[in-house]
């Protein structure tokens, strides 16, 4: 056994390595060089323990996605015996492999409607990326070149490559010097009923987003406009509910001028909202694009896709016999990530996780609720097993606090400090916790939240703010 004083000095050594060495994704490079990283050293179930041994309760599920929980030795297991007998393989072409085959042919058969077809990319991004080129492939195919343009939302988040990055708009991101694709790439409003303009109702304020979206539509030119990228429930943009129907009228104006409407279920597929997928189960659109990663292997291995149509590969991959479809990376259909996300599937469908996933959402989002009465909760939003706090100076005109109050990421310091992880992003607090989470950790993570909310409370007090 190691004693405390090495153990404490091999992390402080390997803290300076990772500070020296390790660009982070969306490093803040002044508190970075300050405070370093927090190591994780291992996991199980929906607990993380860091290297001095200290147990927090994940409710981010890693980053939207450890569905199934850490430490799964079947886990292990199924990605041993397939790195033993095929580590690598490519599929370029005309080559494949056994996992790869089986694992298309599982989502093909989970998918709603006819998107039985699926491309397989690393993650999310490149799932993005390659819908976003397949729209491009399919419009030429289908005899339309001009529609190019796509129409996403702000505050939406669809990865960071540059295609997936420029289709996203967080405004936050967006500060920050680096450059985008605009030509081809254009907004709408993300549709936040808590902050609606002109205190619209749900009613009022669906029918403007739509409105927003047919002028849109008319701007750019409806023979230019190839696809509409949308999340179900727009995840890192603050979990924003789609207003009743707004889905169903974009998805029928997609169908009316020929513009493929791509739902970005990333976050919210295998399970995460109780179903395989939301977009027609929770949301009645049957989409011709849907792009996922995260839960499709719990987050074991890296690993995403863009499933689509039968519609679009008839039409992509019939006329023109010199026709290539040249998209794809080395990794596509890697079969060790496609045997994780295999075992991954077969552990959901066995221990009836969407059923669970369901049944415990409904729970912490009645939990959650009892914090609306609480100073600096604006309002709690979520649905399944992803919600959000968004934190407020005043609750009744719903102003924020300035940017250096970081008032979330107190917050989540202050949980942290009670062993409860929850994600900062701008004033909100976001989470999404595993699908095995039972009652007993959520009753435990949302005492923490109201501890942590009452004493950053008071310490604003003491600094002279006046939250209401
Ligand atoms: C909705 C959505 N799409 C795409 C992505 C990008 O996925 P990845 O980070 O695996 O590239 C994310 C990541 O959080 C996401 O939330």
């Amino acid at each position: 056994m190691e004693s405390m004083s090495q153990r404490s000095r091999s992390a402080q050594q390997l803290w300076e390595l990772d500070r020296r060495h390790f660009l982070h994704p969306f490093e803040h490079f002044e508190s970075f060089q300050e405070d370093g990283s927090l190591f994780m050293e291992r996991g199980s179930g929906c607990e993380l323990f860091d290297s001095e041994g200290k147990n927090y309760l994940d409710m981010l599920g890693g980053l939207w996605c450890t569905n199934i929980g850490l430490g799964r030795e079947e886990m292990v297991d199924a990605i041993a015996e397939q790195t033993r007998k095929l580590a690598y393989s490519s599929t370029f072409t005309d080559m494949s492999n056994e996992p790869a085959a089986r694992l298309a042919a599982k989502i093909a058969k989970l998918a709603p409607g006819n998107l039985n077809r699926v491309h397989f990319s690393t993650g999310g991004s490149t799932a993005i990326d390659s819908a976003f080129r397949l729209v491009h492939f399919f419009q030429q195919c289908a005899g339309r070149p001009d529609k190019v343009h796509v129409i996403s939302r702000r505050q939406s988040y669809h990865g960071s490559t540059y295609a997936s990055m420029s289709i996203g708009y967080k405004e936050a991101d967006r500060k920050h010097g680096f450059k985008y694709i605009e030509d081809i790439v254009h907004h709408i409003s993300e549709p936040d009923l808590y902050r609606a303009p002109n205190n619209m109702d749900e009613q009022a304020f669906a029918d403007h987003l739509v409105k927003e979206f047919e002028n849109k539509i008319d701007e750019v030119g409806v023979h230019r406009v190839g696809a509409f990228f949308a999340e179900p429930i727009m995840g890192a943009g603050g979990v924003l509910l789609p207003p009743a129907d707004y889905l169903k009228r974009i998805r029928q104006l997609c169908t009316e001028h020929d513009i493929l409407y791509v739902s970005d279920e990333v976050v919210t597929a295998f399970g995460r909202l109780g179903h395989w997928f939301a977009s027609e189960d929770v949301f009645g659109i049957v989409p011709d694009i849907i792009t996922v990663a995260k839960g499709l292997s719990s987050g074991y291995l890296p690993i995403g896709a863009t499933i689509y149509s039968d519609k679009i590969h008839e039409t992509i991959s019939t006329g023109d016999a010199s026709r290539t479809y040249t998209s794809g990376f080395t990794y596509a259909g890697h079969p060790v990530c496609c045997a994780a996300a295999l075992k991954n599937i077969e552990i959901i469908e066995r221990e009836n996780l969407l059923e669970h996933a369901s049944r415990v959402g409904a729970y912490f989002g009645q939990k959650l609720g009892e914090l609306k009465e609480m100073k600096l909760v604006g309002d709690v939003r979520g649905m399944g097993l992803m919600y959000c706090l968004e934190n407020v100076l005043d609750r009744s005109t719903k102003a924020t606090f300035p940017e250096e109050v970081s008032i979330s990421k107190r917050i989540s310091d202050s949980a942290e400090s009670f062993g409860v992880l929850v994600r900062p992003v701008g004033h909100l607090n976001i989470m999404s916790p595993p699908l095995i989470i039972t009652e007993s950790q959520i009753d435990r993570a949302v005492d923490c939240l109201k501890e942590a909310l009452r004493r950053v409370c008071k310490e604003l007090q003491q600094e002279g703010w006046d939250p209401v």
